[in-house]
């Protein structure tokens, strides 16, 4: 077997071997085929695809170049989420311990941002001594002690999907459907989860534009998932504006707090309550009463077990950027679009997401939401609030917020749309 011919035949539309799949991810793994190998044969299934059987094999393959963790000692059902990413997208931070409180184990491993959407871990680091790295052992006892637990992932799983995907972030084959649901799915199978919901986003803010792509990654990744041995539901969710009402790591965990405070924005609320349910009918537990446990406070009583348990403080002050520009309605009428890819490249270009995996972060950086569309609002009034330590940055996100918001006479009857498109469940 050699890698020229694995990706000649890609190449020329032909399908891959079981043989070829297995080889080329194991040689990858170890280093005996080259990144510029890898890259073109990413390349070559960016264009031409990959069917279903291959995709199946690929996953198996890369579950297969590390470790599986093994959560059956637990006590209680184990349930996890995925989000394929968005802006403003901070919903496991409340879901995690409000799932837990509702009875099921979540072991959530989760990543950092690259590009205009935001991480996960960066988000958390903002609260004073929280620590994303965990050993397995350690990532055990937080799940068995408190019910939940979101940390990185070790470098013992899946190794072969690390070293692809850095590989793909930088040659322009992230959007690919077999190459995105085979790394997510790699990850979540290897990770030993019992179910999985995946939250699928669609629109400008997300990998996936139409929902017609969307309803494929969604329906792939479910069949993936399912053939694994892991209840895998997907729901399709509005990525086309912001998520709640911020976008940066502090500003994001301040607003996750209002949440499990009871308060919080609609859409964020909607959102962790619909992946909430969905999540414990997978894990069996289809009678917990999410809305309960967000109202009578149970679910902040994880989130602070969670945090302290990994030693952040939930008391202390959140960071805030040192400096602020405001930015103002420039017409009457009601807010049409207020586009999430902009805001998400703003947030970044504030200084709260990085270009290279090894930049830093800053934690108060990002963009605060003051209208979303559907509300109606006055020329002058605030619009949207630009955070960073670096104030030579607000010209560069001013840019990325040239076209971002749309105005309609206040006359104009209109809907926003819902943040549930669609629900996926192998038939
Ligand atoms: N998230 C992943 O883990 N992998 C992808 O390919 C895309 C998003």
């Amino acid at each position: 077997m050699d890698a020229i011919s694995v990706i000649r035949a890609k190449r020329d539309g032909s399908r891959l071997t079981d043989a070829q799949i297995d080889w080329i991810i194991d040689a990858y793994t170890r280093g005996e085929v080259a990144d510029e190998q890898m890259s073109a044969l990413a390349m070559a299934i960016f264009l031409n695809g990959m069917d279903r059987a291959e995709i199946a094999r690929w996953t198996a393959a890369m579950i297969a170049s590390g470790e599986r963790m093994d959560f059956s000692s637990l006590p209680r059902p184990t349930a996890d989420k995925h989000s394929t990413g968005g802006v403003g997208d901070k919903i496991t931070l409340p879901l995690a311990p409000l799932v837990a409180a509702c009875g099921a184990a979540v072991p959530q491993l989760s990543g950092r941002g690259l590009g205009h959407t935001g991480g996960t871990l960066d988000k958390l680091e903002a609260i004073p001594g929280w620590r994303a790295r965990l050993s397995n052992e350690d990532m055990l006892a937080v799940l068995g002690d408190v019910g939940s637990v979101i940390c990185a992932a070790g470098e013992g799983l899946a190794p072969a999907d690390k070293k692809l995907y850095a590989l793909r972030d930088v040659t322009g084959t992230v959007e690919s459907i077999p190459l995105i649901a085979s790394s997510i799915m790699s990850k979540k199978i290897a990770e030993g989860t019992g179910s999985l919901v995946l939250d699928v986003k669609v629109g400008s803010g997300a990998f996936m534009k139409d929902l017609d792509s969307a309803r494929e990654l969604a329906a792939t990744m479910v069949g993936l998932g399912t053939d694994h041995g892991v209840r895998t539901t997907a729901l399709l969710t509005d990525m086309s504006t912001p998520l709640g009402l911020t976008a940066g790591n502090a500003l994001e965990v301040r607003e996750s707090v209002e949440v499990l405070a009871g308060g919080g924005p609609a859409d964020v609320v909607e959102l962790t309550l619909a992946l909430a349910r969905e999540m414990l009918d997978a894990a069996g537990l289809p009678d917990a009463d999410p809305a309960k446990a967000l109202a009578d406070g149970t679910a902040m009583d994880h989130w602070r077990r969670m945090i302290a348990a990994q030693g952040g403080d939930p008391d202390a002050p959140l960071p805030t950027a040192r400096e602020h520009h405001v930015v103002t309605a420039t017409a009457d009428g009601v807010l049409t679009r207020l586009d999430a890819y902009a805001v998400g490249l703003a947030a970044w270009r504030l200084g709260a997401g990085r270009a290279r995996k090894e930049d830093p972060v800053q934690a108060g950086a990002g963009v605060e939401l003051h209208a979303k569309p559907g509300d109606h609002v006055t020329a002058g009034q605030p619009l949207l609030t630009l955070h960073t330590d670096t104030p030579s940055a607000f010209a560069y996100a001013l840019e990325a917020l040239d076209d971002a918001v749309a105005y309609a006479p206040r006359t104009t009857e209109f809907t926003p749309a819902p943040i549930v498109l669609d629900r996926i469940a192998r038939a």
